[in-house]
């Protein structure tokens, strides 16, 4: 199935072809693969190389760990995210560790460690979908995460299976094109939306 970005500018192969599957196969993910993931997020900037992201995981391969991470998804995430072969909680450190003050740069740092960790999944092969969708209190009752601390976004990762391993609008959505806004919507020259000179 092609889901690459219908790119208007000449961009990174690998950027164009990340994307947010569904339908995962139930193909096992070998172990250094996995590690490859967390050293891709490893190495993601961040302010004052604080590296605010914390990461809990859950392998298929241990089921009663798979189903524990799985139960804190909402519903209308567990019934794709469960044939995902690896399933992972994001958690951000809200504070610096110099000074105990607030870290506003944290969310932002924990998303740059995920694009990179989602880049290197489908430099592997794979390919990973985040979701909001989750019970932060069931997480931290589950995992023990510290107050300072705040489960951010899940993520279900696995190789892409067929559309047809999900059902009804699931499926629709699968095949669906992927849009984005022009960059004029978002690229700006000279003053608030004026759209930057092509
Ligand atoms: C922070 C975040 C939360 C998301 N939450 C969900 C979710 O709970 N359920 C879901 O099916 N997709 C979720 N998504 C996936 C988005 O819908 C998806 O990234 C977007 O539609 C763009 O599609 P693409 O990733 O295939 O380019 C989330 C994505 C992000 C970045």
């Amino acid at each position: 199935m092609d889901k690459k970005a219908a790119a208007d500018h000449k961009i990174t192969e690998l950027i164009a072809e990340r994307w947010s599957p569904r339908a995962f196969s139930d193909k096992n993910l070998e172990p250094e693969k996995i590690l490859s993931l967390f050293e891709a997020a490893r190495w993601a900037p961040s302010a004052f190389n604080e590296q605010p992201w914390r990461f809990i995981t859950a392998s298929k391969s241990d089921p009663q760990e798979f189903e524990k991470m799985l139960s804190c998804l909402a519903k209308s995430n567990q019934v794709w995210a469960k044939r995902a072969q690896m399933l992972i909680i994001l958690v951000v450190k809200n504070k610096f560790d110099y000074n105990g003050k607030p870290n506003r740069w944290a969310m932002h740092d924990c998303g740059l460690a995920l694009e990179n960790l989602l880049l290197e999944a489908a430099a592997q092969g794979l390919q990973g979908h985040p979701m909001a969708g989750f019970s932060t209190d069931a997480v931290r009752e589950t995992y023990g995460v510290p107050e300072d601390y705040e489960p951010l976004v899940a993520v279900a990762v696995g190789y892409v299976g067929e559309p047809e391993l999900l059902e009804g609008e699931l499926r629709d959505r699968e095949l669906d094109k992927r849009e984005r806004l022009p960059l004029d919507g978002f690229v700006f020259e000279g003053k608030w939306r004026q759209p930057i000179k092509k």
